[in-house]
């Protein structure tokens, strides 16, 4: 028999009787009454759920905070939480007149991105994690991870922050607890999940919540400020247990690393639970695509890091399309679940945009523009003269002065970048003119199509669509893309990108087709799939497709298709488009340019098919069968 000692009066008496339980539940009650007295400003937490207070409990006892803040997710909170950051110096608060209710932070040079060479995924067996993961024996790291979060944040408050990813009591919606020492994480959860209150009471006594532990592992001597992005560079480690459900992340403050709920809970933790409960935990954004006839088709797409999904989930389509336009349910996280009728339904799990600054402007994404017009957080942007932020490409012209995401003078004849290639913004989904009036229904939106794209500047055509579902998921397991700022690396590099979810896959890329494929026999109408690339250039660099609002021609060509309307040829490599077959209305665009952003060259392809070999090396002993097939087929197509 088990009992959580809460240590209150009730359970004392309740005891009586049995003497030797009454002496221990004493001896526990003064304990936690002088543990709660010396580091509680909330003596009681809004829960009983047991697993959860225990929990609080080890996790206060090793890392020895100086106090407890329970987050209630209120705005009163999030005031008090600036006022205490800017009077630290750890942030400036904007010019109300320009940016209402946001703020400007600027991080450590050396915790700027995502630190893949630091993330893990600890499963019993090494094979469980697989090739594409880094790995470690699950108790070694937790003996290396005890180490570093020993006392780690003394001198500093753990924040308690409960959170569900989906709306709060959603059917495909999950409960994450993150404890944290950052106050910037702590604001930035509330814009990117549901937290709070609200969440503890879903929970309930004995709901279950994915553990998420986190600290910049920066802890103070009395007296003692510390620095103003407080982190740990060398020692920084991001830590899944896929088999536990729990996340530990040590020594970074920045977005993925830190947000728990984002990449680590709802793509690392969620992929391993969708491949046991049979649903996906996709990189995708999710889009409605409204028809004049009034007829709405949900499509997802999967492009890597960085690579356009922000833009393209709030993609205004070129005027003269009349009677369409788009709307955005997510740009970055797809929850799949197979519905009652056995048909494929998304929910956005996130709650905000952390988006991608640098080339955001009123040109390329004015509905991103607006979404952080007020009420949002930005991370290594520029500062302007006038209490307002800049970042390349915003406008045209830079301003003659700014303050860089260094916090240096900055000008246009200044050598470096004003704002960090990887700054961005977070910002509410709500404050987005073109949100979908279903992003937050329970039960998600019916999906038609998936798209898979990443960045690719030869060979790749604009659009085509594969000839059935394995062909599909052969196509996303070979997507390649260039590296972009959004992890440490060299930048331009080619890589694969299988299903753009190679640095969040919480376990063996092989396992992974394979439930992919599975999905086709769950599903009692699966969606078409394709593939785009916005991002090819032509001999001397320039880009082939003005990209933008423009991929509305290819996504009617996508809409269309996935509804059985729609013309295209077979090609060896999918059915695509003929010239005729896009909507070229407003925009001329030669033929002889769209030849050449289509054009394939059957012998490049081939010797890249073979290099598909590589990655299938790899996962060799995982690999279904039914891509090996899939790239014979292609091979002799070619
Ligand atoms: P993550 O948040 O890292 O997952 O990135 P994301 O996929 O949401 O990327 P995002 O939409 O923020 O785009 C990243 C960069 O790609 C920005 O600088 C955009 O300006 C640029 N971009 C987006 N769409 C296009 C396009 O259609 N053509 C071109 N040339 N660039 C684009
Ligand atoms: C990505 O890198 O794909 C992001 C940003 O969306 S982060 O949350 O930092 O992972
Ligand atoms: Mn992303």
């Amino acid at each position: 028999m088990q009992h959580f000692c809460y240590g209150n009066t009730h359970e004392i008496l309740r005891c009586c009787g049995r003497i030797s339980w009454v002496i221990q539940v004493l001896n526990e009650f003064i304990l936690t009454q002088t543990l709660r007295m010396s580091i509680t400003e909330k003596p009681d937490p809004k829960t009983d759920n047991a697993a959860l207070l225990k929990w609080v409990n080890k996790m206060i006892e090793m890392c020895k905070p100086e106090s407890v803040h329970w987050c209630d997710g209120s705005q009163a909170e999030a005031d008090a939480l600036f006022a205490e950051m800017i009077e630290a110096g750890m942030c400036v608060k904007l010019a109300e007149d320009k940016r209402p209710n946001s703020y400007l932070f600027r991080s450590d040079p050396r915790d700027v991105a995502r630190v893949e060479s630091r993330t893990f995924i600890c499963s019993q067996n090494k094979h469980g994690a697989g090739p594409t993961n880094n790995w470690e024996e699950p108790r070694t790291m937790r003996r290396k991870l005890r180490g570093l979060f020993d006392g780690c944040m003394k001198g500093r408050t753990m924040y308690i922050i409960p959170f569900s990813m989906g709306p709060v009591g959603g059917r495909i919606s999950q409960i994450g607890v993150e404890i944290t020492d950052s106050p910037y994480v702590v604001v930035n959860m509330r814009i990117m999940a549901r937290v709070g209150d609200k969440v503890l009471e879903a929970l309930g006594n004995d709901g279950f919540f994915v553990p998420c532990l986190h600290s910049v592992g920066c802890p103070l001597q009395p007296g003692e400020t510390g620095p103003v992005w407080p982190c740990d560079p060398e020692n920084t480690h991001i830590v899944h247990f896929p088999e536990e459900r729990t996340i530990v992340s040590y020594g970074s403050g920045y977005g993925g690393n830190a947000l728990l709920g984002k990449k680590c809970f709802a793509l690392r933790i969620a992929s391993t639970m969708a491949r046991d409960e049979g649903w996906m935990a996709e990189h995708m954004l999710i889009l409605g695509v409204e028809e004049p006839s009034g007829q709405k088709s949900y499509v997802t797409a999967a492009f890597p890091s960085a690579c356009g999904k922000t833009n393209f989930a709030m993609l205004i389509p070129p005027k003269e399309m009349e009677g369409y336009k788009i709307t955005c349910v997510g740009d970055d996280i797809a929850w799949l679940k197979p519905g009652p009728n056995g048909k494929l339904r998304a929910i956005n799990p996130e709650a905000g945009f952390f988006g991608v600054a640098p080339g955001t402007s009123n040109d390329t994404n004015p509905n991103a523009m607006a979404s952080c017009s007020r009420d949002t957080i930005f991370t290594n942007v520029a500062l302007t003269d006038d209490g307002d932020v800049w970042w390349e490409g915003m406008t045209k012209e830079a301003p003659a002065h700014l303050i860089d995401w260094k916090g240096n003078d900055w000008t246009p004849e200044s050598d470096s970048a004003a704002a960090h290639p990887n700054s961005r913004f977070t910002a509410p989904a709500a404050n987005c003119p073109a949100i979908d009036p279903d992003w937050e229904h329970p039960d998600g939106v019916e999906i038609k199509a998936i798209i898979f794209g990443g960045r690719r500047m030869s060979d790749v055509p604009l659009v085509f669509q594969s000839f059935n579902w394995s062909h599909g998921v052969y196509l996303g397991a070979t997507m390649g893309s260039e590296r972009t700022a959004a992890a440490e690396g060299t930048q331009g590099e080619m890589r694969r990108d299988p299903m753009a979810m190679l640095p969040f896959c919480g376990y063996h890329m092989g396992d992974y087709f394979r439930h992919w494929l599975r999905m086709q026999k769950v599903c009692s109408v699966i969606p078409r799939i394709f593939h785009v690339n916005w991002f090819r250039r032509g001999e001397s660099g320039e880009w082939l497709w003005p990209g933008f609002g423009q991929n509305m021609r290819a996504l009617r060509w996508v809409v269309d298709r996935a509804n059985g309307r729609g013309y295209a040829k077979e090609t060896p490599i999918g059915w695509m488009p003929h010239y005729h077959d896009i909507d070229w209305r407003g925009l001329d665009f030669p033929e002889e340019q769209w030849d050449q952003l289509m054009g394939f060259d059957r012998e490049r392809l081939k010797m890249q098919t073979l290099q598909h070999e590589e990655l299938f090396l790899q996962l060799f002993d995982h690999l279904p069968k039914e891509l090996i097939f899939e790239r014979e087929l292609l091979i002799s197509r070619l």
